[in-house]
């Protein structure tokens, strides 16, 4: 009788102390797992809000969609992916070679050009009224999916 009751205990034992393994193994799986998808799904979000597709379009209207980093300027964009921007002066307002023609909306949506920019802008070639200079243009995420046009011609004024 007692041995009966002690192979009972010990295979019950073995069964809670089997439980017990299959249990730790699929935390400890868990463990491994959750955070490889977390980090995989949060890696991609923050790639995804730290860039916008933006739109260049040249004077005979071909396209090119690039991804823009947030905070970064037009001209730096258009360097980064070898769109014809000159940005002779490098961002000192002093050449207008930089000059792009943004689209209505986006134009209204900006802090307004400070004063030197509008003295360089006056400079450019083929002005329009939503003329920027692309070296004071910084990337949002409001920006995503703009077309940016680039005139026909710039002048460099230094
Ligand atoms: S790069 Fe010269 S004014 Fe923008």
């Amino acid at each position: 009788m007692l041995g009966s009751v002690l192979r009972s205990a010990g295979r019950q034992g073995s069964r809670l102390a089997l439980r017990q393994t299959s249990l730790a193994a699929s935390n400890s799986l868990a463990k491994t797992q959750a955070p490889v998808m977390f980090r995989g799904a949060s890696m991609s979000a923050v790639r995804d809000m730290s860039t916008v597709k933006i739109v260049f379009m040249d004077a005979e209207g071909a396209t090119e969609t690039v991804d823009a980093e947030i905070g970064d300027s037009i001209l730096d964009i258009a360097h980064e992916h070898d769109i014809e921007m000159e940005g002779a002066c490098g961002g000192e307002m002093a050449c207008s070679t930089c000059h792009c023609i943004l689209d209505e909306a986006t134009y209204h949506s900006l802090p307004a050009p400070e004063e030197e920019e509008e003295d360089m802008l006056d400079l450019a070639l083929g002005l329009t009224e939503t003329s920027r200079l692309g070296c004071q243009v910084i990337v949002t995420k409001d920006m995503e999916g703009i077309v940016i046009r680039l005139p026909a011609e710039t002048a460099n004024m230094q």
